[in-house]
C-alpha cells in the first residue's frame, strides 16, 4: 500500500500514468495535484472519477499551502507538473521558470518536510540539446536550447543537489518524445493528425528533417513504474525507444493512415533555437528491466485512430484559447 501524489496528472502523460498505476496496484492510492493549466483537462481523468483509491485537488506547485496539503500524508510523489510547449517557451518562457524551477523547489522542500520516501522527477532529453551522431548517456553534460528545456534542466539540478546535499530520496527520469491517447493538440503528432482529420494545412517547421525519437506513452509509464520502485536514489535514467524518426517521415505516414493528400504539408519558418537531432542511450535503465513494447508505426497508427475516434476531445481543445495561439504563432 503506497500513497502516491502525482502533480500534472491531468496533462498527457501524468493521466495516462494515474490510470495506469490504479489499474496496475489496486492497494495503491493515487492523489493528484494539478493547476489545471489550458494543457490540465479534467477529461483525461475522467475514468478515475469515483474510485475509491483516487482523489484531485486543484492547486499550484509553485504554493507551498497547496504542496503542503497535497503530500502530508504521502509516501512517494511523481511529479509531472511543468509547463511544456517549446514554442510557447520561447514567446512567453516566465511560466516555464516559475512552474517548472520553482514548483520543483517546492516540492523538494516538501519532500524534506514530510520525509518523502521517494520523489521521481519527470524530466526531458531536451536537456542535453542536440546531438548530430550517437546517443547522449546520462553522463553527458546539459547543454539546453529552449527556455523550456533550460527551466528543465535547472529543475534537474536542484533536484540532483538536494540529493547531494540533503540526501533527499531523488530520481530522475530523461525520456523522449512521448505520443499516444490524451496528448495536447498543440504538439507534433497530435496537431498533424487533428489538423489533417480538419483538412487543414499541417505547417512543417524548416526542412522537416530533424529527428526525434518517439516513445509510446505506455512504454514510458512501465519505464516510471519500474524506477518509482526499482531506480536508485540520486540517479538519472534516459527513458528511449530507439525509434528515430524524421518529422516528415512521421507526417508521411500520419498521411497515409489517414488517406489525405501531401499537399496539406506546408513549409513554415523554422523554430528558434530548433534542436536538430534528439538520442539517447538507454542501456542504464534496460540494465533495471525495462523493455519498450510498442513498435512505431503500429501505435502511431493505434493513435492515429484514437485521434479519429475521440473528435469531441480534441475539438473542445481546439476551439478555446487553442484558436488565439494558433492564429498567433502560426499565422496561416
Ligand atoms: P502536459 O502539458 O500535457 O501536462 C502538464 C500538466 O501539468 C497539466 O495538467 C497542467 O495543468 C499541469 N501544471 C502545469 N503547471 C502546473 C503547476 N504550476 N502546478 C500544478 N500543475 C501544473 O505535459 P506532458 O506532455 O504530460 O508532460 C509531463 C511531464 O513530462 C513534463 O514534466 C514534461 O517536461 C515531461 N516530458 C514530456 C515529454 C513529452 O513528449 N510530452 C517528453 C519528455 C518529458
Ligand atoms: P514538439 O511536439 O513540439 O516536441 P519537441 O519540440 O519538444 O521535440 O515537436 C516535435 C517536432 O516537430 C520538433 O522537431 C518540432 C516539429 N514541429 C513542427 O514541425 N511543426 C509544429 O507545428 C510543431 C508543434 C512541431
Amino acid at each position: 500500500m503506497k500513497r502516491i501524489v502525482v502533480t500534472g496528472g491531468a496533462g498527457f502523460i501524468g493521466s495516462n500514468f494515474v490510470k495506469y498505476i490504479l489499474g496496475l496496484y489496486p492497494d495503491y492510492s493515487v492523489h493528484v495535484l494539478d493547476k489545471l493549466t489550458y494543457a490540465g483537462n479534467m477529461a483525461n481523468l475522467e475514468s478515475c472519477r469515483g474510485e475509491r483509491n483516487f482523489s484531485f485537488q486543484k492547486g499550484d506547485i509553485c504554493n507551498k499551502r497547496d504542496v503542503d496539503e497535497a503530500c502530508r500524508n504521502a509516501d512517494w510523489i511523481v511529479n509531472f507538473a511543468a509547463e511544456t510547449h517549446v514554442d510557447r517557451s520561447i514567446s512567453s518562457p516566465q511560466a516555464f521558470v516559475e512552474t517548472d524551477v520553482l514548483g520543483t523547489y517546492i516540492l523538494l522542500e516538501a519532500v524534506k518536510e514530510f520525509k518523502i520516501e521517494r520523489y521521481v522527477q519527470i524530466s526531458t532529453d531536451e536537456v542535453y540539446g542536440s546531438i548530430d551522431r550517437g546517443s547522449f548517456t546520462e553522463e553527458s553534460p546539459l547543454n539546453p536550447s529552449s527556455p523550456y528545456a533550460a527551466s528543465k534542466a535547472g529543475a534537474d539540478l536542484l533536484a540532483l543537489s538536494s540529493w547531494t546535499t540533503y540526501r533527499l530520496p531523488v530520481l530522475i527520469t530523461r525520456s523522449s518524445n512521448n505520443y499516444g491517447p490524451y496528448q495536447h493538440p498543440e504538439k507534433f503528432i497530435p496537431l498533424f493528425i487533428t489538423n489533417a482529420l480538419e483538412d487543414r494545412q499541417l505547417p512543417l517547421y524548416g526542412d522537416g528533417l530533424n529527428v526525434r525519437d518517439w516513445l509510446y506513452v505506455r512504454d514510458n509509464c512501465t519505464a516510471i513504474d519500474l524506477i518509482l520502485h526499482k531506480g536508485k536514489e540520486g540517479e538519472i535514467y534516459n527513458v528511449g525507444a530507439n525509434e528515430e524518426k524524421k518529422n516528415l517521415d512521421v507526417v508521411h505516414l500520419i498521411l497515409a493512415y489517414l488517406g489525405k493528400q501531401e499537399s496539406l504539408i506546408r513549409h513554415v519558418t523554422d523554430r528558434k533555437g530548433h534542436d536538430r537531432r534528439y538520442s539517447l542511450n538507454s542501456s542504464k535503465l534496460r540494465k533495471l528491466g525495462w523493455k519498450p513494447e510498442a513498435n512505431f508505426e503500429k501505435s502511431l497508427k493505434q493513435t492515429v485512430a484514437w485521434y479519429t475516434e475521440n473528435v469531441e476531445w480534441w475539438k473542445k481543445i481546439k476551439g478555446g484559447e487553442f484558436q488565439e495561439y494558433y492564429r498567433r504563432h502560426y499565422d496561416l
